[in-house]
């Protein structure tokens, strides 16, 4: 498209009150993964995948096309616009992201993928006479490190944080290494906020802009929020 239509597009979409991500490609993630120890074990986390499961369901709603990859999670979504592709571990969830990153225009890291997985998984159950196991650990791929990595003119990279100690510190420091346009840092200290609940209270993160911090909000009004930052960011 020449940059009159694209002018002309945006123009049409403000007077029709279109949003800006209608027919826009939308990677997402949610949920946690599962790095497997023996057949019936495995190292997770407690992420519910509430949050990216609300902005999914929101971006679908402003007319994008959604790919959600989603770690194992007990919640169901049948939005048209929605493709699911469901993961276990974080390789494949990797994987995954990297088919759809390229032809993605914004991609959302909201899953808390597994920093460390078991170097070997036990083939059969390990049985507790031979004691407690050792089990060594080795790192998985930092997959927003990548996309950042990858990034392409006009691409929108959206990290998720989560920090117990020097929260705003640590996030903004993550926000530049990771090479996101935004990154949204968990609060693990409010009450009805992070893992499992309906509500959050983030703050979101831009480069070179001052943190906007939100209140105690419903998930779907905090997806809302985080879609409105990333709408500024896909004006044509
Ligand atoms: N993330 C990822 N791949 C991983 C780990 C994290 O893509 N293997 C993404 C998450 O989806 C989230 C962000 O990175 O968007 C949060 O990363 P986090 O684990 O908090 O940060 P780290 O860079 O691993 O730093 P640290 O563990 O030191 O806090």
């Amino acid at each position: 498209m020449t940059a009159p239509d694209e002018i002309l597009k945006h123009l049409i979409g403000e007077l029709l009150n279109v949003s800006n991500l209608n027919g826009v490609r939308v990677l997402i993630t949610a949920g946690g993964t599962q790095e497997p120890i023996d057949p019936v074990r495995y190292i997770g986390n407690r992420s519910s995948g509430k949050m990216g499961f609300a902005l999914a369901t929101e971006a679908a709603a402003r007319g994008a096309e959604v790919v959600l990859v989603a770690g194992p999670v007990a919640l169901k979504v049948d939005q048209p616009g929605i493709s699911r592709i469901d993961v276990t571990t974080a390789a494949e969830m990797a994987t995954v992201c990297h088919e759809h990153a390229s032809r993605s225009q914004v991609i959302i890291m909201c899953a808390a993928v597994a920093d460390f997985r078991p170097k070997t998984t036990a083939a059969q159950k390990i049985k507790k006479h031979a004691g407690p196991p050792s089990i060594e650990l080795e790192r998985t791929e930092d997959i927003l490190d990548s996309l950042g990595k990858a990034k392409k003119p006009g691409q929108t990279l959206v990290g998720f944080a989560l920090e117990t100690t020097n929260a705003l510190t640590n996030a903004q420091e993550k926000l530049s290494r990771k090479n996101a346009d935004l990154l949204v840092l968990n609060s693990m200290q409010d009450a009805g906020a992070g893992f499992g609940h309906d509500t959050n209270v983030v703050t979101i993160l831009a480069p070179d802009k001052d943190p906007q911090q939100l209140p105690l909000m419903p998930k779907n009004e905090v997806a809302r929020a985080i879609l409105d930052r990333i709408e500024e960011l896909c004006r044509p």
